[in-house]
């Protein structure tokens, strides 16, 4: 262990006096021109940019808060997975005090880096159900349903079926018609497979979630053994800043500031036309943290918000586009009021709940929940990592030399979406109809805006009513995934 901590900050230290590109140089000017500002360079900003920089004729520059990456282990190696949260990497921020969990906060990761929320995440890669995607069309967006996205999902990655032989008996499979073969993403799985796997998908099954195939089909609730953003050859991750930028270094118009975090978007005079309200950007603000000056880049065509779910409606209210009453208490002028503007944030909660099932764990025997004859004293979990030195030495050697074992993944690649009909009939005597009460009383019926702040206005209140006739009766369907459930250590 202390060789490897060693070769790991030599490491460290080696590539942190290296700039990772062309880009880490000084080259910002006081105030430039471009046709398109994207602001975040995340997944959807780098994606953005990238695209929009292949007409040779258009400049495109992207700003982003955070750093880009020195190529370190701990981004690249699938075994630390997890270990950037909290990191240089990370925003840290926290939600508010939870008044119906325990008072306390909870955080919040978030990527902070050329590559976004891509150089931190658990590299699962995953789409959603055909039916969500069809429910943003029905909700009034044409181009965005299933059929419509399907060729944007395949062109963005390059799929490799390579499995490990020791998954030779697993749940692996896929359909070659919803994989792209040579987009910019390197998907594949990793060279292990966790002994424990089984146990976790026989589990599943024993519960009534059955085990499906490739979820990438958009049509299945249940567990899935995913593909990773991994490159085959080398078991490194397949992120955004690898994928949609560094191959493009030469693109004398795709430019990217890193430490660059934008301040305020800049609006020309209002214009009015049949008392509607028109704003239009021209720029943005930004400076390095808040006591360098600010700077400003001017777009010729569009801005293009892609600073994540909780950082884009953050800067349209800094820069006067929102709930008038919260910005006139923070005296920020009111360019539009927007009453849905950082309203209804709705994330993906996760709750560990570990059980060790062996015999010398201080939970004992009793804890676990399968019998004597199922236990195997001789499995190896993803936790003998942290825990056996010698185990951890072997598996970074066998990484370091042949690219295999379980350094490639971390914890595992068993992954469930289950519907509440999977799940219902675990509670006796649950039957269908459970399920639509349990429905019903999610809903709330005539009493559910009893439960959104009084401060939210009305049009709030009715996307909120839309949003759950929508989203009950689909949670009453067996292709439906209603949570996340995911194999640990
Ligand atoms: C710990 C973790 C694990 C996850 N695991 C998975 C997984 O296994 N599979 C999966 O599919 N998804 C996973 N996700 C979710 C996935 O990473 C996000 O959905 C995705 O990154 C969102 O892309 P985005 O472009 O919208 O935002 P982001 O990728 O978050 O990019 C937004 C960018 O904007 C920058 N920014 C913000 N504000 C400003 C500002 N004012 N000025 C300039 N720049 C700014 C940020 O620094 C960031 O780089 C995970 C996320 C986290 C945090
Ligand atoms: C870019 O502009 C040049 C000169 O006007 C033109 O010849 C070329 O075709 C343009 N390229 C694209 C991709 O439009
Ligand atoms: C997040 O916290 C870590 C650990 O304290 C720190 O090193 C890092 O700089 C913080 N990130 C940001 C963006 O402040
Ligand atoms: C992994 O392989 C890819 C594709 O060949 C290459 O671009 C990348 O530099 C390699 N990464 C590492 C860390 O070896
Ligand atoms: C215990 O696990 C080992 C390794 O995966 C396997 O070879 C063996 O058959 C298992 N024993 C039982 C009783 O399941
Ligand atoms: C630690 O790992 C080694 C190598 O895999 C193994 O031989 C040994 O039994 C493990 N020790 C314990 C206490 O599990
Ligand atoms: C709705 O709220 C009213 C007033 O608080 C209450 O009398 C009624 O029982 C509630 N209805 C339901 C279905 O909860």
């Amino acid at each position: 262990m202390a060789t490897i901590a060693l070769y790991l900050s030599l490491l460290f230290a080696l590539l942190y006096t290296l700039p990772s590109s062309a880009q880490d140089l000084p080259q910002t000017p006081a105030t430039a021109t471009y046709d398109y500002v994207v602001v975040g360079c995340g997944i959807a900003g780098l994606v953005t940019s990238m695209r929009l920089s292949e007409d040779e004729n258009v400049s495109v520059v992207c700003l982003e808060a955070g750093p880009f990456d020195h190529y370190e282990d701990s981004i690249q190696i699938p075994q630390f997975i997890g270990r950037d949260i909290g990191s240089i990497y990370d925003w840290n921020i926290t939600t508010t005090l939870q008044t119906q969990l325990d008072g306390a906060t909870r955080p919040i990761p978030l990527g902070r880096a050329v590559g976004g929320g891509s150089i931190i995440n658990g590299m699962v890669w995953n789409r959603g159900n055909q039916d969500d995607y069809n429910s943003w069309q029905s909700l009034g967006n044409p181009g965005w349903a299933w059929d419509d996205l399907l060729p944007y999902f395949k062109k963005s990655e390059t799929f490799t079926p390579i499995f490990y032989e020791g998954v030779a008996q697993q749940p692996v499979t896929f359909v070659p018609d919803v994989h792209g073969r040579d987009g910019p993403v390197s998907v594949s799985y990793p060279n292990y497979y966790w002994p424990q796997t089984d146990n976790w998908f026989r589990a599943l099954n024993q519960l009534g979630v059955a085990t499906v195939y490739d979820p990438d089909e958009g049509t299945a609730a249940g567990g899935y053994f995913l593909a990773s953003d991994i490159q085959p050859n080398n078991q490194t991750r397949s992120d955004a800043r690898r994928t949609y930028y560094d191959p493009f270094l030469g693109r004398r118009n795709y430019n990217v500031f890193q430490n660059s975090h934008v301040t305020r978007i800049l609006f020309d005079n209002q214009r009015q036309q049949n008392d509607h309200v028109s704003l239009h950007a021209t720029g943005v603000e930004y400076a390095a943290d808040a006591a360098s000056p600010r700077q400003t880049v001017l777009a010729r065509r569009e801005v293009i918000l892609a600073a994540g779910a909780i950082h884009t409606p953050q800067l349209l209210q800094l820069s006067g586009v929102g709930p008038s009453a919260l910005l006139n208490s923070l005296n920020i002028p009111v360019a539009q009021d927007l009453p849905g503007v950082g309203r209804n944030l709705q994330d993906h909660c996760l709750v560990y709940v570990n059980y060790p099932c062996k015999s010398n764990t201080p939970f004992g025997q009793s804890q676990c929940l399968m019998s004597n004859t199922d236990q195997n004293q001789s499995l190896t979990t993803p936790n003998e990592c942290n825990t056996n030195t010698t185990f951890n030495n072997e598996a970074a050697n066998e990484y370091r030399t042949s690219k295999t074992g379980p350094w490639t993944g971390m914890p595992s690649s068993g992954v469930a979406f289950p519907s509440l009909q999977q799940i219902m009939p675990q509670i006796p005597p649950a039957t269908s109809e459970d399920l639509v009460n349990l429905l019903s009383a999610a809903q709330g019926r005539e009493n559910w805006t009893a439960y959104l702040p009084s401060t939210y206005d009305a049009s709030l209140r009715l996307g909120y009513e839309v949003q759950l006739s929508t989203l009950l009766p689909r949670l009453s369907q067996n292709i439906t995934p209603a949570w996340e459930q995911a194999e640990l250590s």
